[in-house]
């Protein structure tokens, strides 16, 4: 079994280079089905989860040549097949980003129903909803989406109930051809939105409003290849970000654009870190002890849930007592728990999370719930007395590449190793 073992204590410093934001790039490959021909994007994460979306391209008949280690050239002259398996979906909820883009192009989709995972039953409701509004027949059979549009897509305005981002992204996928004009109210406004949109339109699709609430999509003829880059990860340097506040810092991290981290860097000040601001980068420090400040995770540019785990073991060393609240998805804490190994005193309620401040962690084993708690598990541990030991690591591989090589080279003492998985009666002692 392969774990992430850090030693606390060392501080970390020094410059690092986030990727491609994950939540842009596995949207941006399903899009290039839209577009037959090769397509080029550019600053792609070398992640898990880009792989996975590498297979479901290819089973639809798409062929995918990886130049160099950040640049897909995505030729989908020859996709023929409009049916993602299960086993794929199962892999990576993700996936369900292809049906909006095959309903484009073929006029129907097979595609399996996601199953829920770690922090929630991540339904798809709102983007079926959306979807029929535009004309799209749904029926769902042993476990499988079957979606088809007998009559064509005539574009008309979805009100989303919650500001989505799958189904955002869908419903603007879907719309490139419709008939009209498709209006979406109350939209997800995440930069990855806006990066989606960016390709949609370099593809010749006419998309405005992006980022904002309220998103246009005129439908037109037919879209062409390009060449695009992947926005940067603002996840990624939040997390760095994050780690340089509870270790000290000073460390600049590169390769993104603060304004994607506006509420984030403003709360991190109001918790007694320095922040200095570039174009395409941060320099983080801290002097002063951790402020407790009440958090709420919200849509952007509310304050994002994939930041919270994170923000929560920086909260966990802070002077007082303060509650995070998660707001977007119903199952998010359990980060929490295995932080309580470490000695962190947090207590949930429901969505509510009441978190006392404590001098310090104590190492211990933990396991890593979903990808964004592995990381701030990791980022626990560099502050911990002793040795912390992260198993279930392949979910903080599904987001974040290099990540022990990026966090060595930032001063941290952290490795990769191979321990005898004792769930299955390995040889103990
Ligand atoms: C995207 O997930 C991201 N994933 C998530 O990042 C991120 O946390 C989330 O957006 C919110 O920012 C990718 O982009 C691949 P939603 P998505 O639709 O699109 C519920 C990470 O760590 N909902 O905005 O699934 C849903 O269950 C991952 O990188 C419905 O009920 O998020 C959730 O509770 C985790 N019905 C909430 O809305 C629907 O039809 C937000 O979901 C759709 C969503």
């Amino acid at each position: 079994m392969e774990v992430i073992r850090v030693k606390g204590g060392r501080s970390i410093e020094g410059e690092v280079t986030v990727e491609g934001a994950k939540n842009s790039a596995l949207k941006l490959m399903a899009a290039t089905l839209m577009a037959p021909g090769v397509n080029t994007l550019t600053n792609v994460p070398n992640i898990a989860d880009v792989h996975v979306m590498g297979k479901v391209l290819k089973y639809l008949g798409a062929r995918i040549e990886v130049l160099g280690e950040h640049e897909l050239k995505i030729d989908t002259s020859s996709v023929d097949r409009w049916e993602t398996p299960y086993h794929l979906v199962a892999q990576m909820r993700a996936s369900t980003a292809v049906l909006g883009p095959l309903l484009s192009r073929f006029g129907k989709a097979i595609v399996a129903m996601p199953g829920g995972c770690n922090i929630g039953a991540r339904k798809i409701d709102m983007h079926i909803l959306g979807l029929e509004s535009l004309g799209v027949n749904f029926d769902v059979d042993h476990g499988d989406i079957h979606a088809s549009i007998p009559h064509g897509l005539k574009g008309t305005q979805v009100m989303l109930d919650f500001a989505s981002v799958g189904a955002t992204e869908n419903l603007m996928m879907a719309s490139v051809h419709v008939t009209g004009t498709t209006v979406i109210e109350n939209a997800a406004r995440e930069p990855e939105i806006v990066d989606l949109a960016n390709l949609l339109n370099e593809m010749g699709a006419k998309v405005s409003g992006a980022g904002s609430s309220r998103i246009e999509i005129e439908g037109v003829e037919e879209l062409h290849p390009v060449e695009h880059r992947v926005v940067g990860d603002r996840i990624e340097a939040g997390t760095f970000i994050a780690m340089a506040g509870i270790c000290g810092g000073p460390v600049t991290v590169k390769g993104f654009d603060p304004a994607h981290l506006g509420l984030v860097l403003k709360k991190y000040e109001l918790m007694g870190l320095d922040v200095e601001r570039g174009r395409h980068e941060c320099t983080v420090s801290r002097q002063a002890p951790i402020r407790s400040i009440d958090i709420q995770t919200l849509p952007f540019p509310g304050f994002p849930t994939d930041l919270q785990a994170q923000t929560m073991c920086l909260l966990a060393q802070g002077s007082d007592s303060c509650i995070v609240t998660e707001n977007v998805f119903e199952n998010r804490f359990m980060f929490a728990s295995e932080l309580q190994r470490m000695g962190a005193d947090i207590t949930i309620e429901g969505h509510h999370a009441i978190v006392r401040g404590v001098e310090r962690f104590s190492g211990a084993e933990v396991k890593s719930p979903d990808l964004r708690g592995g990381a701030a598990l990791v980022m626990a541990g560099l502050v911990a007395d002793g040795y912390t030991t992260v198993s279930d690591v392949h979910h903080i591989d599904r987001g974040y590449e290099c990540f022990v090589e990026k966090l060595q080279a930032l001063g941290a003492e952290v490795r990769r190793m191979e321990v005898p998985d004792l769930e299955d009666g390995g040889e103990v002692g």
